[in-house]
């Protein structure tokens, strides 16, 4: 982990903060300011990710807002990354009426599938993908973060609810040796990374997700039909 840096609040001035994102729960998101939307990151997930967060820390997020006030109350050298910078102004103002400092945060206004293929690859201590959610871009988030993370660090995926989130949770719960599952709330997972490399030279017969055969509809209407058919016998001979 990088050096600490000098504008972390006190981990009681942060439990503050924590507090007021999850009772406020404030307008942060969205293009338009006549019609912000609330849409952070659940209560049980900003206090877990809250909790954490140390200073000096190297962070990623796709998307920002209530993570984002997390990550710079940490004290973490942090980048945002979402299309939006009416976000992003928000997201300071909100900061500065906290007494939170962003200076160690770069904000990026641009979509993370434009952005993280051009970026520097520095190590990363934490990444959350909470960013745009349509297929295929929560697998394109994690393809350009995951070999960044170090080993011991954490990737948070949000959403897990949605097929595309659901799927990259799926995959890394399966993952086992490379990432291991370490808290899950309703639609949140947050992994450790084990190993420095997760993707570099590792076929899709390695990966459990991926070697697992799909069962065909004709395989499983076969075993639905022995499954009757043994069910049906075992009746009959108890007669
Ligand atoms: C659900 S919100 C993120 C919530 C945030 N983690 C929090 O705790 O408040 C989704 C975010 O994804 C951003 N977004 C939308 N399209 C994006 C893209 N292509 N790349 C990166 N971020 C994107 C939105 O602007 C928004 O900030």
């Amino acid at each position: 982990m990088s050096k600490a840096g000098n504008n972390a609040m006190d981990d009681a001035a942060r439990q503050r903060i924590v507090e007021e994102l999850c009772s406020a729960r404030p307008k942060l998101h969205g293009v338009d300011d006549a019609m912000p939307s609330g849409l952070g990151l659940r209560n049980d997930v900003l206090r877990h990710l809250g909790g954490s967060l140390r200073t000096g820390m190297r962070t990623l997020e796709t998307g920002c807002g209530y993570s984002t006030v997390l990550f710079a109350a940490a004290g973490c050298r942090h980048t945002a990354i979402s299309p939006s910078p009416e976000e992003h102004a928000r997201i300071a103002r909100f900061c500065a009426d906290q007494g939170i400092s962003v200076a160690h945060v770069a904000f990026v206004a641009a979509s993370s599938l434009d952005v993280l293929p051009t970026m520097k690859r520095d190590p990363l201590d934490v990444v959350l993908i909470d960013g745009l959610h349509a297929f295929p871009a929560p697998f394109i988030d994690w393809y350009y973060t995951a070999e960044r993370i170090v080993t011991c660090g954490l990737l948070v995926v949000d959403d897990t609810n949605i097929r595309t989130g659901r799927i990259l949770r799926d995959f890394l719960v399966q993952e086992k040796g490379r990432w291991a599952l370490r808290a899950e709330m309703k639609r949140t997972s947050f992994f450790e990374k084990l190993v420095p490399r997760v993707i570099d030279g590792i076929d899709w017969p390695m990966q459990p997700y991926c070697a697992t055969k799909i069962a065909s509809p004709t395989r499983r209407l076969r075993r639905w039909i022995r499954r009757k058919v043994t069910k049906h016998a075992s009746r009959a001979a108890s007669r």
